[in-house]
């Protein structure tokens, strides 16, 4: 294709190039944090016993419609598209169905125990912490139904946050009831809100038709009293319902931490049964102020045509967890990437084989490219935040050695090394004063 001529190119809307409304860019230094909770997250989930589940971006339309006919996600967010041989597909807006669908469709020996770190996008308005697409890292267990694997996926959850230093993150907890617990509950709600919002509207008596539950986590402010107001499904739980939930509570207690009862919390889709939670951090807006949720959802692997398999899982916003750790401590900057950075005055060559040498031994280092003076090239070693800069020069190439500095000695100290030796000399005074391994976000 020829390129355009000038008219069509002055004609190019810059908006297009630019990331679409609800999206974003994470790029370094943002992204180191990043690469600190997904490995904060990848290693718990390791300690855990989990595996890495990577399923399709895209799935069949109706997977998602399994998990919430009712629901705003699944009604109004979707971002659904024909693809060009006819399907139906949609963009994964949640992480739990796809899962239980590879579940479904490959059957492994169950406890089958994932974990996910996956795009997820929902067409929302957005705002700070609400985006049109959003990452979670999240995991599912497959295939057991005792009150123990609710407690090790919760404090799997909490662990998370802990190492991660969140502090003013709280674990609020309710159970949904199993199948016999739940249409009495159901009937009961549905009752009381047509007779107490008989004067709110078509949305309203919409949910109330579909699904009473899902005016429960309605965000209306006129709806708010009658919400308060309205019967508890705690009230409603099956012996068996409430016999499960009880053990899950004990075995929190057990491992000391602590959950707050919290008799509306349905969560935004229509798998959830029994033990539902959600993790809200308190320095964050209350719009906004989940940084995880999850529970039980022991009928969706048999609505996807599989042997009735009972499942509970977790997702965590990235994002969120993000803005979290920003709101609890402000915003600290990351640390520097490289440790070492060699500024060449021999040419470039030189500096060429040292980082090989030094990144081969462990040791993060970069340098400059283009033949810069050394000047220049001084100056982007501080603006790198190494903690040393290894300078070749021609005076100290003559006896074998290299200079090496100390950019953060309050009077920069430099001194010789022999040249055969700087690798070593680096590790081991790196090794002295190396920053923590585990840094905060
Ligand atoms: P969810 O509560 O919809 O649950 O999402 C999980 C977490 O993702 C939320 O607590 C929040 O931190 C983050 N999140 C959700 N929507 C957005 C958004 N628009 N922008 C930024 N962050 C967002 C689920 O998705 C379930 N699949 C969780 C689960 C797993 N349940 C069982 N297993």
């Amino acid at each position: 294709m020829s390129p355009p001529a000038d008219d069509a190119r002055r004609a190019i809307d810059p908006s297009v190039y630019r990331a679409p409304v609800g999206t974003h860019d994470v790029l370094p230094p943002e992204s180191d944090r990043w690469v600190h909770v997904v490995a904060t997250f990848a290693d718990r989930a390791r300690r855990f016993g989990y595996g890495l589940a990577v399923t399709p971006i895209f799935e069949h339309l109706e997977v998602f419609q399994r998990v919430g006919a009712s629901t705003d996600v699944v009604r109004k967010e979707m971002y659904e598209f024909e693809d060009k041989g006819g399907r139906h597909l949609a963009l994964r807006p949640e992480g739990t169905a796809p899962v239980v669908r590879a579940y479904v469709q490959h059957r492994p020996p169950v406890p089958w125990k994932v974990w996910y770190l996956a795009p997820h996008f929902r067409y929302e308005r957005p705002q700070k912490g609400r985006y049109r697409q959003h990452w979670q890292l999240g995991a599912e267990v497959i295939g057991v139904d005792d009150p123990e694997v609710d407690v090790e996926v919760i404090a799997l959850a909490h662990g998370v946050y802990r190492a991660l230093g969140l502090e003013r993150v709280r674990l609020l907890l309710n159970s949904m009831g199993d199948a016999r617990s739940r249409p009495a509950y159901v009937a009961a709600l549905r009752d009381y809100l047509v007779r107490h919002g008989a004067g709110f509207g078509d949305d309203f008596l919409a949910r109330v038709e579909q699904n009473p539950l899902r005016v429960l986590d309605a965000k209306n402010a006129d709806w708010q009293d009658v919400i308060e107001r309205a019967p508890q499904l705690t009230e409603y739980l099956s012996d068996a319902a409430v016999a499960h939930f009880e053990a899950v509570q004990r075995g929190l207690a057990s491992l000391g931490i602590a959950s707050e009862l919290t008799p509306r919390l349905v969560r935004g889709f229509d798998y959830y049964t029994a033990t539902t939670f959600e993790f809200v951090s308190d320095a964050l807006d209350a719009a906004q102020n989940a940084v995880g949720g999850g529970g039980r959802y022991d009928h969706l692997a048999e609505d996807m045509g599989g042997p009735p398999t009972p499942g509970i899982g977790f997702g965590i916003g990235i994002e969120r967890v993000l803005i979290a750790a920003d709101a609890e401590r402000g915003e600290d900057a990351p640390p520097p990437r490289v440790e070492v950075f060699v500024v060449d005055a021999l040419g470039g060559g030189a500096a060429t084989v040292l980082v090989a040498e030094l990144r081969e031994a462990g040791v993060s280092a970069d340098r400059a490219y283009g033949g810069r003076s050394v000047k220049a090239q001084s100056k982007l070693a501080d603006r790198s935040g190494a903690r040393y800069a290894v300078i070749l020069g021609a005076r100290e190439a003559e006896h074998d050695a290299v200079a090496v500095k100390d950019l953060r000695a309050p009077e920069a100290t430099q001194g010789e090394v022999p040249r055969r030796e700087v690798v070593g000399y680096l590790r081991q005074a790196l090794e002295r004063d190396r920053r923590p391994k585990s840094y905060e976000i």
